[in-house]
């Protein structure tokens, strides 16, 4: 087969402005044909799935749930640990399998972050002859032109630098009544152990009469709940001179939309506004994610974070007593090089100071390319992975004592899908993001609802609807 080579592959030039909207030339040029696609990551990922979505839908083809019966089988990878790699390419045997065996046609493609790295996009071109398409994430529009003009070798197509940032994206939305809304594109803040800014490119805002204009759309079409949509959506309008976050905030909320949630929010930018914000509205969610990393003043410095331990917890508390039963769950680290077992035990007292509703625990990936990843390291995996268990054990405490204290309250769900623990309930989130899983007839999906939480779990509420008499 005659492979193309990574410069040629990224020089290739398209021109951008045929193909942000849906192509019109498609004439359901793979009508009856079907397609698979699996997405990890985070919600940008599963945001960036509903456009490919999308644009497959435009050339006819049609979503299947197994490999099996697909002619197109979509791979939207994540690059934030190395497990993330493990993972995929654990699929890819089962897709070259399925190729080799049972179907000779199938299109294997693979998107996403990891063919942003430069050593992916090479091992997939010099390892990986069976993958016919690969993709960066800021070519997702050229999806149509690759099907369209299939070619006979791999087709790669990886921008290197962002480009702009583009209005109109096609989205085939997983669900009737929530929807993701990107705000923002990118990082600017390098972070020491972070791949994103080198994946997700710089920091770019969409201009915010756009996004209200995207909002106002998705209210008229039913949509109860919106999730603003950034890498650190508190750093909004920064670069292109707009609104600030707080008054983006009050404007999606003006809208009339039921729910305003957002993700996700990275200490240093959190202004008294944004807070204020937050708690004079009823339909901004109290819920916010916000990355801890790490308890220890001395590894936040190395991680390049910009706030110390002390500035968490002043924020933290000051978020806590402004908005109203506000929840607060949070991204640890554990293992960054040189950790000391001081550094671990001042995180877990940030977590027994903050018992958080529930965490997000890693332990530290190298990432080629980072600054982190040139740093010497003495702890062993093992030790890691101690503190990750003892890490562990301190936030599902946590997470159960601030789950028990919802046992019969009436909270409101928004009732969106079939419980996947119980075809017979009915699942939705609490406006503090609680999972609870709910007996209700179906005539409710899609409703805001009242609920009594008959127990709790550590992970989710159990609960029954009160019908009004
Ligand atoms: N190793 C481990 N965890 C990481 N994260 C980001 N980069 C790394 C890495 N190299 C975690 C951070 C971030 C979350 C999305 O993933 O905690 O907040
Ligand atoms: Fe990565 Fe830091 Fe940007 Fe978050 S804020 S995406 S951790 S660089």
């Amino acid at each position: 087969m005659n492979l193309p080579n990574m410069k040629e592959a990224q020089t290739r030039t398209t021109d951008k402005t045929n193909y942000i909207y849906l192509n019109n030339n498609a004439d359901k040029a793979y009508a009856g044909k079907k397609y698979f696609i699996r997405t990890y990551g985070c919600q940008m990922n599963v945001h960036d799935s509903e456009e490919i979505s999308a644009r497959l839908e435009n050339l006819g083809f049609s979503k299947v749930e197994t490999i099996e019966e697909a002619d197109i089988v979509i791979l939207n990878t994540c690059a934030i640990r190395e497990n993330a790699h493990d993972k995929l390419y654990g699929f890819l045997g089962r897709c070259k399998h399925e190729k080799e065996n049972n179907n000779k046609d199938l299109i294997i493609c693979i998107c996403g972050c990891m063919p942003q790295e430069e050593k992916v996009a090479n091992d997939l071109i010099k390892n990986h002859p069976y993958v016919d398409i690969v993709f960066g994430t800021h070519n997702i529009f050229e999806l149509e032109d690759m099907l369209l003009n299939k070619m006979e070798r791999q087709d790669i197509r990886v921008y290197s630098k962002e480009g702009e940032v583009y209005e109109n994206i096609p989205y085939k939305r997983d669900s009737k009544f929530k929807a993701w809304v990107d705000i923002q594109y990118g990082c600017d803040k390098f972070c020491t152990y972070c791949i994103v800014p080198y994946t997700r490119g710089k920091q770019r805002s969409r201009k915010s009469e756009e996004i209200i204009k995207e909002v106002e759309c998705l209210v008229k079409n039913g949509y109860k709940e919106v999730t603003l949509l950034g890498q650190n959506v508190n750093a909004y309008g920064k670069d292109i001179n707009d609104l600030s976050f707080a008054e983006l905030l009050l404007k999606v909320s003006d809208t009339g939309i039921d729910r305003v949630r957002f993700v996700t929010s990275h200490p240093w930018d959190f202004s008294d506004d944004m807070i204020n914000a937050i708690a004079s509205r009823d339909n901004i969610m109290p819920y916010i994610h916000l990355p801890l990393q790490s308890g220890s003043s001395r590894i936040l410095k190395l991680m390049g974070r910009r706030y110390t331990k002390e500035e968490y917890i002043t924020l933290f508390k000051k978020i806590k007593d402004t908005i109203k039963n506000v929840a607060v769950t949070t991204d640890i680290i554990v293992g960054f090089p040189n950790e000391t077992e001081e550094d671990f035990n001042e995180t877990l007292e940030v977590v027994n100071e903050c018992k958080y509703d529930s965490a997000f625990t890693f332990i530290y990936s190298p990432r080629e390319g980072t600054p982190a990843a040139k740093m010497q390291d003495d702890i062993s995996l093992e030790v890691k992975e101690e503190r990750l268990h003892k890490l562990n054990d301190l936030v599902n405490k946590y997470a159960k004592e601030n789950n028990l204290k919802y046992e019969g309250k009436i909270v409101k769900v928004l009732l969106e899908d079939y419980s996947e623990k119980d075809k017979n309930l009915l699942m939705g989130y609490t406006d503090t993001m609680k999972l609870v899983n709910v007996k209700a007839d179906p005539k409710y999906l899609g409703s805001i609802v009242d609920v009594k939480i008959t127990s709790a779990k550590s992970w989710s509420l159990d609960g029954e609807i009160v019908e009004e008499k």
